[in-house]
């Protein structure tokens, strides 16, 4: 049997406890969809408010809700339905295809292959003698396959639709009528966090490629001319580990350890948009628990690069199972796409400049796959200690923040127990009650489901109104009055107390 990966251990508490498990499960399954229970849905929910608070509250950012199904001529404008394409190849005898940069990426431990385009890819198929992973036929030579999801908008076939790859057409499209709700000011970003479908060849990598998906991104519109961001000052001194596309071809093995304004007065990266996003961006990822030296930007080589992109920036995070996975991409799209859809719709999108010039806004795009965001938050939070799994999930994205046990389901300690969850409820908190087994393997089940704190309710509770909280990361306790509690856990949950000042230290013998 194949050794257990740290993907396998973290999805197989996902299933038991209801954070994720692969979809139609009753009827076999199918690669490539992911149902969320009750735990993964919160915690998806967690991230993308962190989310927008990095990207789009603090910033005044506008937000937008568009369609998933676009008719055909959205995706001619935009150039996918020539590009939005990958390499596949078919078994000659069991008809399964592959992406055949991922079958040459398993038999021969190289990284990257789509950069180096499709006449290389063909080449290391037949030099690496890549047979089928399913029946291990002969595979015929890679073709170029659209990869988006094909549909008729109208029940008895009319029109060719497709669902969107990507949620950023929406943003080039309703451009021009958000800019004049923006009161006709640049620069300005559009915002969506929203489901995206698309229909990967082969997937085979759990929840890090799956067919629908959300994804998080805005699109920043600014002046050419006036390429300046009002926040830069904001994240020039964060230091990120870059490879730059020269890097990539020379395949240098160290990354380059750089400030953000250093990467961009050198020309690194080419505009203080990006720059500003890859900083707020750093700072994002390591608010759902990846530490710096598990992060680093990676260039995108031409062949790699999208369509519309001048230069793009993967940034990746390390996991165990996987290695360096991409969890966002910043973009730097130009007009690419408002100049298409203006040619396209014959809809002016330019905007006037003071001195009587017109121009098409420019586009830096940031964007995040959440339920990627979603695995890698838990995978680094996951700990293995005296044969229990504890998810160390960050305080604000925990799905719930407080379980509330009684000692004992007798002695009306259960009554006092639903006295004080129906209080922290009523307070705004999110919170589970637990009656049934010994309180230790209750503190067990909490621990393994990330809830930070539990309170448990014993004797002197019902008797002095005393009760105790125990930290999941500690295992320490302390003791609190039922009154003060409301206002602890507020100041904990805000990050301006620890765990030790919610109370009194309880020393147990
Ligand atoms: N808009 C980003 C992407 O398509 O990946």
């Amino acid at each position: 049997m194949a050794p257990r990966t740290k993907y396998d251990v973290v999805s197989e508490i996902a299933k038991r406890r209801g954070f994720y498990w692969p979809s139609f499960e009753i009827y076999g399954g199918m690669s490539g969809f992911v149902t969320y229970g009750d735990l993964g849905t919160k915690l998806k929910r967690n991230i993308e408010a962190l989310w927008k608070e990095h990207f789009v509250r603090r910033q005044g950012f506008l937000e937008i809700d568009d369609p998933v199904i676009n008719p055909e001529r959205v995706f001619q404008a935009s150039g996918h339905l020539e590009n939005f394409k990958e390499h596949s190849s078919m078994c000659t005898k069991c008809g399964k295809s592959f992406r055949a940069d991922h079958l040459i990426e398993e038999k021969t431990g190289m990284e990257n292959v789509e950069a180096m385009g499709g006449e290389a890819i063909k080449s290391l198929m037949v030099d690496h003698k890549i047979k089928c992973p399913n029946c291990g036929g002969q595979l015929k030579e890679p073709t170029l396959i659209l990869t988006m999801f094909k549909t008729e908008i109208g029940a008895t076939g009319g029109e060719i639709g497709y669902a969107r790859p990507e949620t950023a057409q929406a943003m080039f499209m309703n451009y021009k009528r958000a800019f004049q709700h923006n009161r006709e000011k640049l620069p300005f970003a559009l915002a969506q966090a929203s489901k995206v479908l698309r229909n990967e060849i082969s997937p085979r990598q759990g929840m890090i490629r799956l067919r629908e998906f959300t994804i998080m991104e805005l699109e920043l519109f600014f002046d050419p001319e006036d390429p300046a961001c009002p926040w830069f000052s904001e994240v020039k001194d964060i230091t990120i580990n870059l490879y730059t596309e020269k890097m990539m071809e020379n395949d240098i093995k160290e990354p380059l350890v750089i400030t953000i304004s250093e990467a961009v007065e050198k020309g690194l990266i080419l505009t203080e948009w990006q720059g500003y996003f890859m900083g707020v961006s750093h700072q994002f990822i390591q608010a759902i628990g990846v530490p710096p030296e598990k992060q680093r930007y990676r260039a995108h080589l031409p062949d790699e690069r999208a369509h519309y992109s001048l230069q793009t920036y993967d940034q990746e995070v390390q996991l165990e199972t996987w290695g360096w996975i991409e969890m966002s991409g910043c973009a730097y799209r130009t007009d690419f796409d408002l100049k298409n859809h203006m040619e396209a719709s014959g809809i002016d999108m330019t905007v006037l400049r003071e001195d009587g010039t017109r121009f098409i806004p420019y586009v830096v795009e940031p964007s995040y796959g959440l339920d990627r965001l979603m695995y890698a938050t838990l995978e680094n939070s996951y700990e293995r200690k005296n044969k229990r799994n504890i998810f160390h999930l960050p305080r604000n994205l925990a799905p719930y923040q407080v379980a509330v046990f009684p000692l004992v389901s007798k002695d009306r300690l259960p009554e006092k127990a639903e006295e004080v969850r129906s209080m922290l409820i009523q307070k705004g908190f999110w919170v589970t009650y637990d009656e049934k087994g010994s309180i230790g393997r209750r503190y067990a089940r909490s621990d393994e489901v990330g809830t930070p704190l539990a309170v448990a309710i014993d004797y002197k509770t019902v008797e002095e109104g005393i009760l105790t909280i125990r930290d999941r990361d500690s295992w320490t306790q302390v003791s609190t009055t039922i009154n003060d509690l409301p206002s602890a856990l507020e100041a904990y949950f805000k990050g301006e107390k620890e765990f030790s000042d919610l109370g009194a230290p309880v020393v147990r013998e």
